[in-house]
């Protein structure tokens, strides 16, 4: 996506008019110099939301919300920030200008867009004219879809046979590698040039990008023997499965307020609780949470609650969850899980209980505290002194990995009452265990598959300042942002950064994320991090360094990363100097060793 110039964002702010665009959306009335109305960011009679022309900015004195046109959009067309300053730009009859330096858009995106959208409705128009039809309506109907829901969420059918889709599109060459790009047409292994249709005999789900573009496709079957019971389409250059979550465009398009979003596993169970009229639902597409995830999530509402089956697989799925939030909650945000009884997913309890029932359980599901303190006192002994020890051991892990400090702060007076112990006591445990991973050897990290596995602290200070004493290793923290920096922005990768990268210490991770980068400029941060998955602690690390967005233009970007290197090279002579000077026998070497580094200087 390119970027937006700062200019013009400085500019568009000075030129809209806030109560022309406001009024838009909520009808205002004049009270003397502002304009009023009631509050659309929460319940209220009497209006105390009130616009300022004067000052172009909004604010609620029932509930405090303000800003100026872009927050309102953001909020109230529950945007990003490109997406809202896009929205104000286009209503204030301007057109938005894009940072100089950051690459256009790709054409081919355009037109897989315009592609997939073809392609959703000729599965629709399958749904509703095809000789097989009876047998998926029939499904549909069996499953409580109703006919309107099937309309919302764009449902379709992929009829059987090997070549409808491609037949359908077969007499353009140029769309036919399109559907193979987007993986919809796949090529025969035994006979190449020839295709066949990925979606055979399948229900088909949309899936769309938040402004409301089909991107990608999930197919269920309708016989229940066949396999694989729910089938997605591959990443492509517009669908990446640890960004999207399914749902997200209905949930925005039909809440007003979303004062909580619910992230469930499966479609069905979105589809069904949005008939259900819980409509403020999303899922993720058959992946575990990413901190990506969390990042729209909580730029969509405050309150995220995790709901999974009440099964063993379903409490392991939400412990995963909870280790990929801690370190991505920040002030305002609020993390809950909600488990369900056993054999039981949204999609059957919403077709068993009322909305009103279901609505119960949200309002009951647990805070993240709970939820962690509960978990782990269940792995261990609690009512012994060892029990509690290594339960305030694991804990303390844990609640290292928050950045957020007031958050942190809470949680160690949680534990400290829950072992019922003084807050001083837990902070040193806190404060012992992280001298503990920060003191384990790590001084190689030799890949791919000897077994070693460094330590998540070879790159763990970039924005996570953690508690207590701990010297702060800027060798380290340099190394984080630079890897945040290459996992944003790939085209960073080139030859020359190799070589001075390579010449770093301890830059293995680093240096292997070049390699790939340089491959392919335009690779997605999953691909990047993809040879990694062994290596459990890099690669949640990792993740988290995606999820850091540094929003900044590639040249900026550039500097950053090219000031990161020259600081760390900086350091590495110093301390090889330092280690010389240190190892000189006698003064005389000693003398020879400042006369060599004076020589070097000129
Ligand atoms: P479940 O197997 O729990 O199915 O998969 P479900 O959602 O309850 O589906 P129904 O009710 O039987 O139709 C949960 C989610 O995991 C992904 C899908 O996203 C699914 O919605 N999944 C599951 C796959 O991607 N592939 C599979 O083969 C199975
Ligand atoms: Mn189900």
């Amino acid at each position: 996506m390119p970027f937006i110039d700062r200019d013009f964002i400085n500019d568009l702010s000075q030129r809209v008019d806030i109560v022309d665009l406001i009024n838009r959306r909520v009808p205002l009335k004049k009270a003397g110099k502002d304009y009023k109305a009631c509050c659309p960011f929460h319940n209220e009679k009497t209006p105390s939301f009130t616009v300022v022309p004067n000052k172009q900015i909004y604010h609620c004195f029932g509930c405090s919300e303000n800003g100026g046109a872009i927050d309102f959009v953001m909020k109230f067309d529950h945007l990003n920030f490109q997406e809202a300053v896009e929205i104000v730009a286009s209503e204030s009859g301007m057109s938005v200008i894009y940072d100089q330096n950051a690459r256009p858009a790709d054409p081919k995106i355009k037109r897989y867009i315009e592609l997939m959208s073809q392609v959703s409705e000729f599965y629709q128009d399958q749904l509703k004219h095809s000789p097989a039809k009876n047998k998926v309506v029939d499904y549909a109907k069996h499953r409580g879809i109703s006919g309107q829901t099937a309309k919302r969420f764009e449902l379709g059918f992929a009829p059987p046979g090997w070549s409808n889709l491609f037949d359908h599109f077969k007499s353009d060459q140029e769309t036919l590698t399109d559907l193979e790009n987007m993986g919809l047409i796949v090529e025969k292994s035994d006979k190449k040039g020839e295709f066949y249709d990925r979606f055979r005999d399948r229900i088909m789900f949309p899936i769309h990008n938040s402004k409301g573009d089909v991107i990608a496709f999930g197919g269920r079957t309708i016989t229940e023997q066949d396999k694989p019971k729910y089938l997605n389409s591959p990443e492509t250059p517009i669908f990446s499965k640890s960004k999207e979550l399914y749902g997200l465009h209905h949930c925005r398009k039909y809440s007003r307020s979303i004062d909580y979003i619910l992230v469930v596993e499966g479609y069905m169970d979105v589809v069904a609780l949005h008939q259900g009229g819980i409509v403020r639902t999303v899922a993720t597409l058959g992946t575990a949470t990413t901190p990506q995830h969390l990042q729209t999530l909580s730029r969509t509402s405050n309150v995220i609650i995790f709901c999974f089956d009440g099964d063993r697989a379903g409490r392991s799925a939400a412990w995963k969850a909870l280790n990929v939030a801690l370190p991505v909650i920040k002030a305002g945000m609020v993390v809950k899980f909600l488990f369900l009884p056993d054999n039981e997913d949204p999609d059957s309890l919403i077709n068993k209980e009322s909305k009103k029932s279901f609505e119960e359980r949200i309002i009951k599901s647990h805070t993240l505290s709970k939820f962690l303190f509960d978990h782990i006192k269940s792995e261990v002994d609690f009512d012994t002194i060892e029990g509690k020890t290594i339960f305030l051991e694991k804990v303390s892990v844990l609640i290292s990995m928050v950045s957020y400090e007031t958050y942190k702060q809470q949680l160690i007076e949680g534990v400290a009452k829950f072992v019922g112990q003084g807050i001083d006591q837990v902070v040193s445990v806190i404060v012992k265990q992280n001298q503990v991973t920060n003191n384990k050897p790590h001084d190689k990290h030799n890949f791919p598959d000897d077994g070693y596995e460094p330590n998540v602290t070879d790159f763990v200070d970039y924005d996570a300042p953690s508690i207590g004493p701990t010297k702060k290793d800027t060798t380290k923290a340099l190394m984080s942002k630079m890897i945040s920096l290459l996992l944003n922005y790939p085209s960073l990768a080139d030859g020359t950064v190799e070589v001075r990268v390579r010449r770093i210490k301890q830059s293995e991770v680093l240096l292997e994320l070049i390699h790939s980068a340089q491959i392919d400029e335009n690779i997605s941060q999953e691909d990047l991090i993809k040879p990694f998955k062994n290596k459990v602690n890099i690669y949640s690390r990792l993740k988290v360094l995606c999820s850091l967005e540094p929003h900044l233009s590639e040249s900026q970007a550039s500097d950053e990363f090219l000031e990161c290197i020259n600081n760390i090279e900086r350091q590495q002579k110093n301390a090889l100097i330092k280690d010389k000077i240190s190892n000189a026998k006698t003064v005389d070497e000693e003398r020879e060793v400042m006369i060599n580094i004076q020589k070097g200087k000129r």
